[in-house]
């Protein structure tokens, strides 16, 4: 049992009236009040560019509960206990001397101090080095940060670096909110506590391995930010390598933050690297163009509001991804994820190879492959399709393939599955860092992203158009296709 005094915090967040914080955070510290795990005494500083006095950044947040928490979930009395936590700090976050208010706030305290920076990155360095002015932070606070830590290498050990000037990399837990969400904990607890699985994780019995994230949703609203960026930045280099990462490395030999982290770095290191010469069959991008969405028309990217018409930002990224280690060598992992796909869908299927030798009928040859399939949103759970005779006296040995299944909602009884950032700000309030992203993680990330980056302005070409609501280009159907393979929807 967690002793709840030993995670007693004050949580000083930084850019609190913005839309992670309002969408995000203050939903998660809400649901954490509601399920009893919030300490009694642990306060929550908000603290933004705005001038405004308590009373107003409280009604804020309550506006915001009753828009993003589920109406059976809200629980007016509760909302106000909650809101008693919050005080507002205005400050001008490159001001070094208003920093002291903070000290004013935090006060004599044995609470955990937290520092949560929902800031645009460049603001990560400059809030740091005033807290540390003002004498705001010991060897024991711990800092959160948000991704995108850099928008190539050389930015994000810029900004590795300067955190690393006031704390020391135990004290800094970089968020990745997919190392939050239930279903990608459980590729650990299904991996590593699973022998049956264990024994067949490698070369030898699986022949490939996809790893879709697809969403809805367009750009919404958030144009400016997102054609900087663009989908390889915004998922792949750390959402979709994350996953990879959790399916590919090695068993760790314990569950401490350090021993996944190794492996995963291990992971990263053996990615083959994309060269010009690979892009054409290992690298596809796109830019979805108008098209319908879950029924209503909506307009191509370049017609989102404030767009700017000539961008060449990819909106879809499907790559062939090999590791070259003795566990994956000859096993291709096709990833791929974009904006304005035909639905919000996140899934892993691991496809084992076929059995040595077969006896069955040749039209059913097809089907002798089994399949893990897990489902991380919606509807978490997993499904393994394995093969039976056809029930009849007519059927002879006819195969049928379907599935064992597990959902999680049905099987276990749950009321409901917590959002990641419940679980990501729980377990800094406990001070564990294993589903955190390490420096070396994000730089290797970047590292081996930055290379596809380079490529793809040194050849000069446009993204592939694809019409909002379909699967993506159909470049990205013909590259599994070469390999005779394809993409699990589409079989
Ligand atoms: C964020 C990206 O990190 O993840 C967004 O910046 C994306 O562009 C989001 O929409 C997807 O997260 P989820 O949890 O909704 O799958």
């Amino acid at each position: 049992m967690i002793d709840p005094n030993q995670t007693r915090s004050d949580v000083m967040m930084f850019g609190a009236l913005g839309d992670l914080a309002q969408r995000k955070l203050f939903p998660a510290l809400y649901q954490l009040e509601r399920s009893g795990l919030l300490d009694q005494g642990s306060r929550i500083l908000a603290i933004a560019r705005n001038r405004m006095e308590t009373a107003e950044a409280r009604a804020r947040v309550e506006e915001t509960l009753r828009e993003h928490v589920p109406p059976d979930e809200i629980d007016s009395g509760l909302i106000t206990h909650f809101l008693q936590r919050i005080d507002y700090l205005f400050l001008d976050f490159t001001d070094a001397e208003s920093y002291s208010a903070l000290n004013a706030w935090r006060g004599e305290t044995s609470s955990h101090q937290i520092v949560y920076m929902a800031t645009p990155p460049a603001m990560y360095g400059v809030i740091a080095r005033n807290l540390k002015g003002v004498g705001c932070c010991t060897d024991k606070t711990r800092v959160v940060v948000e991704k995108p830590i850099g928008h190539d290498l050389a930015s994000s050990v810029v900004i590795n670096d300067e955190l690393a000037e006031v704390f020391r990399e135990d004290q800094l837990f970089r968020i990745d909110h997919y190392l939050g969400k239930e279903t990608v904990q459980n590729l650990i607890a299904l991996r590593f506590a699973n022998n049956l699985f264990a024994s067949q994780w490698d070369q030898n019995h699986i022949s490939h391995v996809e790893i879709t994230v697809a969403e809805s949703v367009g750009i919404e609203g958030r144009w400016g930010y997102f054609d900087k960026a663009g989908q390889i930045r915004d998922m792949i280099q750390n959402h979709l390598l994350q996953l990879l990462c959790l399916i590919a490395m090695d068993p760790p030999s314990d569950l401490s933050a350090d021993s996944i982290r190794d492996e995963k770095v291990k992971v990263l290191k053996a990615l083959r690297k994309i060269t010009p010469e690979l892009m054409d069959s290992h690298v596809v991008r796109g830019q979805y163009t108008a098209g319908t969405s879950l029924g209503k028309p909506v307009p191509g990217y370049l017609e989102e509001e404030g767009a700017n018409r000539g961008s060449a930002t990819e909106t879809f990224v499907a790559l062939k991804v090999e590791i070259e280690n003795w566990r994956w060598s000859g096993v291709p992992f096709y990833i791929r994820t974009g904006k304005r796909l035909p639905e919000k869908l996140s899934q892993i299927i691991i496809h084992f190879k076929p059995a040595p030798h077969y006896i069955f009928d040749p039209d059913q040859k097809h089907l002798a492959n089994n399949k893990l399939i897990i489902r991380l949103q919606p509807d978490e759970g997993m499904s393994l399709k394995i093969l039976t005779k056809d029930q009849g006296l007519d059927k002879g040995m006819r195969l049928r393939q379907g599935p064992l299944e597990l959902t999680f909602s049905e099987t276990f009884d749950t009321d409901r599955i917590p959002d990641a950032y419940e679980r990501l700000l729980w377990e800094v309030m406990k001070g564990k860092q294993y589903l955190f992203v390490r420096r070396d993680e994000v730089e290797h990330a970047w590292q081996w992203v930055d290379r596809v980056i380079r490529n793809w302005k040194d050849s000069g070409e446009s993204p592939k158009r694809y019409a909002a609501g379909t699967w993506g280009p159909v470049a990205s159907i013909a590259m599994i296709t070469r390999d005779a393979r394809s993409w699990y929807e589409d079989a």
